[in-house]
């Protein structure tokens, strides 16, 4: 058995204190909501063809909930559900159990170490937000590709970099203060210290808009978290690549499909990996990274079954609860909407397409190519799009260092604002992208992007929204040299230092933050938290 490290200890010691998601264990599923969750259906999608009827399931790092979803979901299988917290295991065996689920094991199992791992092969592995907890999620991921059946389907989501970026930059700042997940006192201190900022302030937006904020679970799985990290889009396509997975679909919105986002900002030729890497430097991902992914050297499925049409089973044949068959009679009398997970929008089904489903006979190829459209039919063969996966660019890791480090100058970048800088920078800094001129790249994005926008900020909260209102300060910095750098906050200074380390202080202390600010700390700490007003700060160097 391995012995953990310092970062798998502490991520352990926060799972066992704080279980995740804090979901109230009577909440309710409805038997058709998890549609998509369903092997059959992910199989499909994926170009795998039909699954097995009693598919083989594998839920790593399954937290309080996923369990209880994918039982409802897949209510044939057999799931076998694990994590490395028991108090998690322990909430997510006693919600199985009280909503009467009978097709899931569970056992206490660490990704970092496989003889702790289940044995055998598994049609469905699901490793949802946890990849980006491990240390090595190279090595992890890799291993569990080999635990994939030929066909088999592994469902991944890990965090993206820059999307992500206001809730890296408020773990900074409950890292520069002194908070963590060991006081059971921290999440609510730490609420109410980012409730304080003003109004207008991006980390205050960010905060309150994002669900997991709610509960104190969340705000420790978010902000206080012990050690997780995003993936850029490139690293996530070296990532795949490594373990010898192939990306063969990605539930995202769709416009954060990679083929639809390549054609409508004029990216053609680049790499899926590329096209999302860009998405995501521009914030327009607007969601985590969610791939499903099969084992490259599987071999393509062409036989009759997989092409043949068929209704979803979740919608067809014997339904798997009296709830179910309740939910399926209420469709099949008046229609109804089904959600999707990809925000498509719901489906909205007419009662006679519920009962074509019901019956699965009598879908002439009007009615099939309309519910297929949906998911609601299989039988795609999956259509492997025609965009390669994934390219290396080199020089990455070095670009995404200096994209990330303080600037220096009379009009430096404010560092709470580095990740739209990063954005605009990089047709410049990054020549391999081949990316056009940024005003060509405006052109292009302009029937499309969907600013963040918050009508008290000045210039915009995405780059897209940024270099709009800001345009002549934004094309003055792009075209000057690029500024001198600076290791640390250690070896800078703002204008009028001292009242700002002064007031970076007192704020801590308002909030009863544990931690003594260093010099260094109080200016990142200032930064981050009273330097919103402006794109642009004095940074001078010590
Ligand atoms: C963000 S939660 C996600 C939970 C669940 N997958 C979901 O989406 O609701 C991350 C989960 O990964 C688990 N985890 C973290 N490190 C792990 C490891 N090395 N091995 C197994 N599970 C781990 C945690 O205990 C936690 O339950």
């Amino acid at each position: 058995m391995r012995t953990p490290d310092a970062k798998a200890t502490a991520i352990s010691r926060q799972y066992a204190a704080w279980p995740y998601p804090q979901v109230p264990l009577l909440a309710n599923v409805d038997p058709t909501h998890p549609w998509q969750l369903h092997c059959d259906s992910l199989w499909d999608r994926c170009g795998s063809g039909p699954a097995p009827a009693r598919p083989r399931i594998w839920i790593a790092g399954c937290g309080t909930f996923q369990p209880y979803v994918f039982s409802i979901a897949n209510p044939r299988a057999d799931i076998v559900a694990t994590d490395l917290s028991e108090p998690s295991l322990r909430i997510a065996r006693r919600r199985c159990a009280l909503h009467g689920v009978r097709n899931v094991s569970f056992a206490p199992c660490d990704l970092q170490d496989e003889s702790t791992w289940p044995q055998g092969e598994f049609d469905l592995i699901e490793c949802y937000g946890v990849l980006m907890n491990l240390s090595d999620p190279e090595r992890a991921l890799a291993a569990l590709a080999r635990r994939l059946a030929p066909h088999g389907v592994l469902r991944l989501m890990v965090y993206p970099q820059f999307s992500r970026t206001r809730v890296f930059q408020l773990q900074r700042i409950a890292r520069l203060c002194g908070f963590h997940g060991d006081d059971a006192s921290h999440p609510s201190k730490f609420r109410s210290l980012v409730k304080s900022l003003t109004k207008d302030h991006p980390l205050r937006f960010a905060f309150t808009t994002y669900a997991d904020s709610k509960n104190d679970a969340g705000v420790v799985d978010a902000y206080l978290h012990a050690g997780d990290r995003g993936f850029t889009g490139w690293q996530l396509g070296a990532l795949l690549q490594s373990a010898g997975l192939r990306p063969a679909n990605w539930m995202h919105r769709p416009w954060a499909q990679p083929d639809v986002a390549q054609e409508r900002l004029a990216l053609m030729g680049r790499a899926q990996s590329t096209v999302l890497g860009y998405l995501d430097l521009w914030q327009e991902l607007r969601q985590n990274f969610v791939v499903c992914c099969t084992r490259r050297d599987a071999a393509p499925v062409v036989d009759d079954a997989s092409t043949a049409l068929r209704a979803h089973p979740s919608f067809h044949g014997r339904a798997s609860s009296l709830r179910h068959a309740l939910r399926l009679w209420r469709l099949r009398t008046f229609g109804g909407r089904v959600p999707t997970r990809t925000g498509d929008g719901d489906v909205v089904l007419c009662a006679r397409d519920a009962r074509l489903l019901a019956s699965g006979t009598g879908l002439d190829a009007d009615d099939a190519a309309l519910l297929r459209a949906t998911g609601l039919v299989l039988g795609t063969a999956g259509e492997p799009t025609a965009i390669s996966t994934h390219l290396e660019i080199e020089g990455h890791d070095a670009w995404l260092a200096s994209a990330q480090s303080l600037r220096i100058g009379r009009l430096a970048p404010n560092p709470l604002y580095l990740h739209l800088f990063a954005a605009l920078d990089a047709a410049r800094s990054w020549p391999q992208l081949g990316l056009p001129h940024l005003d060509d790249q405006l052109r292009a994005w302009l029937p499309w992007a969907t600013p963040l926008e918050h009508e008290r900020i000045r210039f915009g909260l995405t780059p897209y929204a940024t270099a709009q209102r800001r345009q002549a300060a934004m094309r003055d910095h792009l075209e000057r040299e690029p500024l001198p750098t600076a290791a640390s906050y250690d070896e800078v200074r703002l204008r009028d230092d001292a009242s700002k380390l002064q007031s970076a202080r007192a704020f801590a202390t308002a909030h009863d933050a544990p931690a003594q600010l260093t010099d260094a700390a109080a200016r990142e700490l200032w930064c981050l938290a009273f330097g919103q007003a402006d794109l642009f700060l004095t940074m001078l160097s010590a």
